[in-house]
């Protein structure tokens, strides 16, 4: 089994299913509301924990009630939480995100104890693979990334700056197709395999800018894309890690992603490795 420390945010997702997206200025009423666990670092975590890696969540939370909510699928799931700081009169990490029926959302993310992690948090990890997002201050991923000896994948989400040392010295970058854009030319830094996302269509995997495998996700009924694009990571960082060739490890992220979309909420519909391999 390998070992994966994951560095980043936890979240208390306020979710309002609706009708369709507002556009900006206008009110949608009738929502159904809901309230899960989330964040990139935890929806990640949990996804390589359920996905058979041995994983370590190091993160900030709030010393309010929604830290015992977002922590509580985690918890259970077996992810060690010793390296969680709870942060006194801090608020837990808030994302507000509307879904549609065709399973788009949009998110609003109020960082609250996420932004207290520190460099000195992530001086010393031991383990097989490291996984971060940009949902924690960039000093974090960038002290991280000098300081890890072993594979390391970073999730460039939500896009933000990002030191050029951190693309260079990743074994795995993740973008969305909306981050791809936004990163442009600067992802020629990138040494290490590039994956991009498509949602439902194509994903690719590059070094030094040559495709090296495409897989597409199945096809299923999505009712919430939330927590997708984190389990993707995750499934490709674990199947990576554990030594499958990248179009295969591609194929299995794309299909773990896919199976992310089909319950409400993002830790929730997080799959493990059985129901992933039957999409297969
Ligand atoms: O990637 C999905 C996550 O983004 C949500 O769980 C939400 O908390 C935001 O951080």
């Amino acid at each position: 089994m390998s070992s994966i420390v994951v560095v980043g945010s936890v979240n208390d997702d306020i979710v309002a299913s609706v009708s369709r997206l507002p556009a900006p200025g206008e009110t949608v009423t009738g929502a159904e509301l809901g309230r899960f666990p989330g964040g990139k670092g935890a929806n990640q975590a949990l996804a390589a924990q359920r996905l058979g890696a041995d994983v370590s969540l190091i993160a900030c939370v709030g010393d309010d009630a929604a830290a015992d909510e977002a922590l509580a699928l985690l918890r259970r799931g077996g992810v060690d939480l010793s390296k969680c700081r709870r942060i006194e009169g801090a608020t837990t990490g808030t994302a507000l995100i509307a879904v549609a029926p065709s399973g788009e959302n949009h998110i609003i993310v109020a960082p609250g104890a996420n932004r207290m992690l520190t460099p000195d948090d992530v001086e010393a990890i031991h383990a097989d693979a490291l996984i971060c997002q940009l949902e924690v201050p960039v000093p974090v991923v960038v002290e991280a990334a000098r300081a890890f000896r072993g594979f390391f994948c970073v999730n460039l989400a939500p896009a933000a700056e990002i030191d050029v040392e951190v693309l260079q010295r990743a074994d795995l970058v993740v973008v969305n197709e909306t981050e791809s854009n936004w990163y442009g030319g600067s992802l020629k830094a990138c040494t290490g395999l590039v994956a991009t996302t498509h949602g439902a269509g194509i994903a690719t995997l590059a070094r030094d800018g040559q495709l090296i495998a495409e897989a597409k996700p199945p096809s299923v009924q999505a009712v919430d894309t939330t927590g997708a694009g984190d389990t993707f990571t995750a499934a490709l960082a674990v199947s990576l890690v554990e030594g499958q060739e990248p179009e295969q490890a591609l194929r299995y992220a794309c299909a773990a992603g896919a199976v992310a979309t089909m319950k409400m909420g993002a830790q929730p519909s997080l799959p493990d490795r059985d129901s992933v391999l039957k999409w297969l």
